[in-house]
């Protein structure tokens, strides 16, 4: 496996309802990652793949469907993953959760952060559900993430943050901490066979590897 590419950063847009504020957040911190400079930056909207909220069966060897493939091979290129979503009803999305259980080698052992949004709570309650979650794929939830409070006095009604300055504070201690993370979980998912996994890890398909890339669906 090439560890001279920077490692890919997939920021992934949880929420999926119409007129969401999702990809505002979602954009904003996009930019700050490039303008960061430690990732390839992909932004995955999960508005744009028509997951089945009906997972799969027993069967190790069905084929996935063709959009739980087609966003598979996007996961599995991926380094480290900032996941965006708002607090709905104390927790987060059930299309984000539907995305998460559709994988399991895809998240492994990669670093994973959060950038969530709300009321008076800024979505904690929404990230504190997700760090539960994580530890079952072995992958990191890191320290720092970012929280925004009244969401929508963040940001204008252009989509840009009216405090530039203050809230590239917490993006930067994001992606300092991913940065750090990232390229030695990558090299370490290599190179180093994890002693508590139960499914296979899941690695871009260029990439040669004797791990190879698999959903695993049960
Ligand atoms: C089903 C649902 C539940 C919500 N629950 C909460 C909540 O518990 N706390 C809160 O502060 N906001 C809550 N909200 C308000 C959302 O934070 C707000 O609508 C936000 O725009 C949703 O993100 P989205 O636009 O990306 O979908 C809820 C919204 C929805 C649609």
């Amino acid at each position: 496996m090439s560890t001279t590419r920077k490692p890919t950063l997939a920021i992934i847009i949880g929420s999926i309802r119409p007129e969401r504020f999702g990809p505002t957040a979602a954009r904003w911190f996009a930019a700050e990652a490039e303008r960061h400079g430690a990732f390839e930056v992909d932004l995955i909207d999960l508005a744009e793949y028509q997951l089945p909220m009906e997972l799969a069966g027993n069967d190790p060897e069905a084929a996935l469907p063709a959009e739980v493939a087609r966003l598979g091979k996007r996961l599995a290129k991926a380094d480290a993953f900032v996941l965006v979503t708002p607090v709905y009803n104390r927790s987060y999305p059930a299309s984000l959760k539907t995305a998460i259980d559709w994988f399991y080698g895809e998240w492994a052992l990669r670093p994973v952060s959060f950038l969530s949004y709300g009321g008076v709570t800024g979505g904690l309650t929404s990230v504190e559900h997700r760090r539960g979650v994580f530890p079952e794929f072995a992958s990191v939830t890191v320290k720092n993430f970012i929280s925004l409070a009244d969401f929508w006095k963040v940001f204008d009604h252009d989509g840009r943050p009216v405090n530039s300055e203050g809230l590239r504070i917490p993006a930067a201690a994001v992606l300092d901490e991913l940065a750090w993370w990232a390229p030695m979980l990558r090299e370490a998912r290599a190179n180093r066979p994890y002693p508590a996994l139960d499914f296979q890890l899941a690695v871009a398909e260029e990439e040669p590897a004797d791990l190879e890339r698999t959903a695993v669906s049960a």
